[in-house]
């Protein structure tokens, strides 16, 4: 693997995408490859069949290989366009967000802050922030405190007795991370680095400005909604509510007695959202479980569908009502994730929340293929993103900690201090 390239493996709970990226000359993103299919053996986001996950890896990360050895410059997947490793983009229950504090001191007299000095502080607050069955996956510094009253976001050169820093942690549970990394390495690839999908989505879809102003970046997948609150460019607050777009295909199936495929259909050939809905009444045939056929109107479907989105739309306003954060947020509401592509769902997430709500967009990503812009891809290509950034990251970004999440750890460094 050439060292300005990167592979990225996104698997969510209902699809699973490959990119090939590489840095161009004005540090963008510049993506060779996108290729999606559909995941199996998980469920909303947990691992229910091992052998059946590792087999759509290999599928998918084979396809790419294939793709990209055809063409011009295959250097980024390695030999012949051999794929050796791949950054993996998780998210699910699995994932929580949590704060920590730490402190050191650092000597009788006042002395200078170094970057060593700012690794120590960090990992005392991700020893408090542990337990042995999680695994921190990000670390991100909030502030560092000097002599117990300084605030600053970069201590270094800085003199002081004592530093303490406040971290945001995202960890996952331990087993799950482990469990799709072995179906990585089942299929025949290793894995570089883990990054939570939220994150990754971030990465592409938010400005510099609404990072530091704060901006909720909302990513709506099938099983899964990321909540993640970046403020002063770096993450303040992240959780997962377990509701998205599969809770309308369901609703759609139990409604109509259908398989999960016509649910879909239903759901996206129909654009099953509620407002143009009364106004039409187009008949759709549908093939019931019992193997019948049934007329329904498209009033019905979308009636349907309505309530199970405003299930949806509450429960994240339950959440983030909860937390604090819409009362937070300059910024306004970013959207990404599949979810994305129902018809409104802007319009009815900003009546639910009752804040501005926008649908994201890539920023800082070139490419020649068209379905790169799509926000289905937004979490590959921003792990893409990630992994190129994490290898340029400083040499003192060395991780105290050994092994698999130890390698991990070092990315963080990197990416909190690409935040600050
Ligand atoms: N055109 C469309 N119209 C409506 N819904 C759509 C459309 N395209 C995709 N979706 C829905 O978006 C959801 C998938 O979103 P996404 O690909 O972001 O999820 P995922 O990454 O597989 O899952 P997760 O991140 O929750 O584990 C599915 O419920 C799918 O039905
Ligand atoms: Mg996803």
């Amino acid at each position: 693997m050439i060292p300005d390239t990167a592979v990225s493996l996104d698997i969510g709970s209902s699809k699973t995408v490959v990119c090939v990226g590489r840095s161009d000359a004005q540090g963008r993103t510049a993506i060779e490859h996108v290729s999606l299919l559909k995941t199996r053996g998980v469920s909303r986001g947990q691992v229910v069949n091992f052998v059946e996950l590792a087999g759509c890896i290999e599928e998918a990360l084979s396809a790419a290989e294939k793709t990209y050895a055809a063409l011009p410059d295959a250097g980024a997947a390695g030999s012949r366009g051999r794929i050796s490793s791949v950054h993996l983009s998780l998210c699910g229950a699995d994932f929580v967000g949590s704060n920590s504090k730490g402190a050191i001191s650092l000597s009788a007299r006042p002395a200078a802050i170094t970057q060593r000095d700012v690794c120590r502080v960090v990992d005392g607050a991700i020893v408090l922030a542990g337990s042995l069955e999680r695994e921190m996956v990000h670390v991100f510094p909030r502030e560092y405190i000097i002599d117990g009253s300084k605030r600053v976001h970069d201590p270094v050169g800085m003199c002081g007795t004592r530093l303490g820093v406040q971290v945001h942690v995202i960890s996952a549970g331990e087993a799950a991370v482990q469990t799709f990394v072995k179906a990585v390495n089942r299929a025949g690839y290793d894995v570089e680095g883990v990054v939570f999908s939220g994150l990754a989505t971030g990465l592409v879809t938010l400005s510099e400005r609404e990072k530091e102003a704060g901006v909720l970046l909302l990513e709506c997948g099938a099983a899964h909604i990321n909540i993640v609150f970046f403020c002063e460019r770096t993450i303040h607050y992240m959780n997962v509510v377990p509701c998205g777009g599969e809770d309308i295909t369901q609703a759609l199936m139990q409604e109509f007695s259908i398989d999960h495929s016509q649910a879909e259909e239903l759901k996206i050939r129909y654009q099953a959202v509620p407002a143009r809905a009364a106004a039409e009444d187009e008949k759709i045939i549908i093939k019931k479980n019992t193997g019948q056929y049934q007329s329904i109107s498209l009033e019905q479907v979308n009636r349907t569908a309505d309530r199970a989105l405003q299930a949806v739309t509450e429960a994240l306003r339950r959440e983030l009502t909860l937390s604090g954060i819409l009362a937070r947020i300059p910024g306004g509401v970013v959207l990404a994730g599949g979810m994305c592509f129902m018809d409104g769902i802007s319009d009815r997430m900003e009546a639910a929340l009752g804040v501005p709500v926008r649908l994201g967009m890539l920023r800082g990503v070139i490419g020649n293929n068209s379905r790169l812009y799509s926000m289905l891809y937004a979490a590959g290509i921003g792990t893409v993103r990630y992994a190129l950034d994490a290898r340029r990251r400083p040499a003192e970004a060395v991780p105290l900690r050994k092994g698999f999440f130890g390698q991990v750890l070092s990315q963080m460094r990197y990416v909190y201090d690409q935040y600050f």
